[in-house]
């Protein structure tokens, strides 16, 4: 057997039942390739099954407002996918009439949609031959061929499409695809894959000299970034709170949070006190105390957001103060939801 025949062979015996494994509506299939790109299975199905509960249409989720698809998206992270995923839905439903283009070069013209997702949806839905690349994929071939080079260079990048185009299954690209993708995260795993009980162990070139650890090879690209995020819980006299919309570029894109005062480092009170006005907009405050001693560590995949949230009580009233109840319909970053859920208000 060769190389795909293997793959789409294993595949037809330990494919796992997922729910967009049995359509081939491009409207099913796109919005579960989007979600899963950095998400792990099991944390992207209940998103996957409520966002089709919402919106059961391409129209539904065109028609949606913003804040409700942040809102249903909050916890996966990586924002600009669902912003991305909210502009490409109106852009459908509106100009074609809800209908997604049927090819791989049509779907590339798409927000969000990069050479992986149309490679998914070109080929699931329309038996296009175009094989996926993805982390599952990178690991597969770079194990079973011996290829070293780094895996996100540009290089790396045509070199392993190239081969991928080379050793797939034209005939049967959905399986064929859906098969290798699965292959990567069931039977080679990143860590500890068992090679002795695997289809493909005759041939792999990582298994015969003992490379299967050091393999792929991946550039490191940028350094984590610390920041120190101070959060500014100002509580009226009515036990109204403000929030503020995130705007401009950067992390959180339109997701709602606190006033945000940045330092250079982890800030004390006083330090706090002074210059917490040219954030607030409630000036007489009557009192201000931290909630959490110890700075909570948020880990983003490039930036470790050092947080602390400081109550602030004040005497005045603010122009749009959130109760506590409404303060939780607003889409938030997990940081600010978890808050929100320990704080009593
Ligand atoms: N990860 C990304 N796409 C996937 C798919 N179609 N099936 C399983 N895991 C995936």
């Amino acid at each position: 057997m060769s190389f795909s025949q293997k793959i789409i062979h294993w595949y037809s015996i330990n494919k796992r039942s997922l729910p967009w494994r049995n359509t081939k509506d491009p409207y099913k299939i796109w919005l579960s390739e989007i979600m899963l790109q950095q998400t792990r299975v099991a944390q992207g199905m209940p998103y996957y099954e409520r966002f089709l509960d919402h919106f059961p249409s391409v129209h539904d989720l065109a028609n949606a407002s913003e804040e409700e698809v942040l809102k249903l998206w909050q916890g996966l992270g990586y924002y600009s996918r669902a912003r991305n995923l909210h502009a490409t839905a109106k852009l459908v439903s509106e100009k074609y009439h809800g209908q997604f283009p049927k090819s791989y070069r049509g779907l590339l013209e798409l927000k969000g949609v990069g050479d992986y997702t149309a490679s998914a949806i070109a080929s699931f839905c329309f038996d296009e031959a175009q094989p996926v690349v993805d982390g599952n994929v990178y690991r597969v071939l770079s194990r079973y061929f011996g290829i070293d080079i780094p895996i996100n260079s540009t290089e790396g990048i045509k070199y392993f499409k190239e081969l991928a185009i080379e050793v797939m299954d034209a005939d049967q690209i959905a399986d064929y695809n859906q098969g290798i993708m699965e292959f990567g995260a069931l039977q080679c795993a990143p860590k500890n894959p068992y090679c002795l009980h695997c289809p493909l162990n005759e041939g792999c070139a990582a298994l015969e000299k003992g490379r299967i650890d050091s393999l792929p090879v991946k550039l490191k690209t940028t350094k984590v970034r610390n920041r120190y995020f101070n959060y500014l819980v100002v509580l009226d006299q009515d036990n109204t709170i403000e929030l503020r919309q995130r705007r401009g570029k950067g992390i959180w894109q339109n997701l709602f949070e606190f006033p945000l005062l940045e330092s250079e480092r982890n800030y004390s009170l006083e330090e706090i006190t002074n210059a917490m006005g040219s954030v607030l907009e409630l000036k007489e405050t009557s009192e201000i105390y931290l909630f959490n001693d110890r700075p909570i560590v948020h880990k983003l995949s490039h930036q470790h957001l050092h947080t602390k949230f400081w109550i602030v009580k004040s005497v005045g009233k603010h122009r749009n103060g959130v109760n506590s109840e409404a303060l939780k319909e607003f889409p938030v970053p997990v940081l600010i939801a978890d808050f929100i859920n320990t704080f009593k208000f």
